[in-house]
């Protein structure tokens, strides 16, 4: 059984994608331990409570420093004893000494077809701007183990959308997440829990 934790801070609409493709078996062999939040408002740890999965919220503000929060956060995700660690829509740069301590088993969602629209600054709705302000015909959605760099480790799986003519930052978000974030994230836990290569 892989155990992963899933880190958010948002709606939590790729949470949900992986709690329903566990229930629908698109996801082998795989349990939820864990939902962290930096964000007491995510409707992400709704969608945990209503689940029935363990859920927290660790919260920047809640410590005196960055160096407290990112031990806090790496304590609490220690104590879920995770074999994945799975960023979806966590908007918070994972510390270092996280990812020392979970080399290659941490995992991030992506809103572009990376190396386009990726690192500081590129997030949410942002990603959306830049890739219709270039004039992209195509874009997509990434997932990609995480390094210590922003959106630069490599890549496990990415799925193609195409611009509509009439997109807006919103619509085309809205579509990447159903045809490409919500499709690709489920499969790549999915071969990781089948330990299967990419
Ligand atoms: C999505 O746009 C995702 O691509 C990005 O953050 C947003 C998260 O949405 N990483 P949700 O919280 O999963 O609904």
């Amino acid at each position: 059984m892989l155990r992963i934790v899933v880190c958010v801070s948002g709606g939590g609409t790729n949470l949900q994608a992986i709690i329903d493709g566990i229930a629908d078996g698109r996801i082998a062999d795989t349990q939820i331990v864990g939902v962290i939040s930096n964000n007491a408002g995510a409707f992400a740890l709704e969608r945990a409570k209503l689940n029935g999965i363990d859920a927290a919220c660790i919260s920047p503000r809640d410590y005196e420093d960055r160096a407290s929060f990112h031990r806090a956060l790496l304590e609490r995700v220690n104590e879920y004893a995770p074999d994945l660690i799975v960023l979806a829509g966590f908007l918070v740069t994972i510390p270092p000494e996280m990812i020392r301590a979970y080399p290659n088993r941490i995992i991030n969602i992506h809103p572009s077809l990376i190396p386009s629209f990726c690192g500081v600054g590129y997030y949410g709705l942002k990603v959306h701007e830049a890739a219709l302000k270039r004039g992209v015909k195509v874009t997509g959605a990434t997932v990609h183990f995480v390094d210590e760099g922003t959106d630069t480790g490599p890549i496990l799986l990415q799925k193609s959308v195409k611009v509509h003519e009439d997109d807006t930052p919103k619509t085309l978000q809205r579509r990447v997440m159903e045809e490409a974030e919500w499709v690709i994230l489920p499969q790549a836990i999915d071969r990781i829990a089948r330990k299967e290569r990419f």
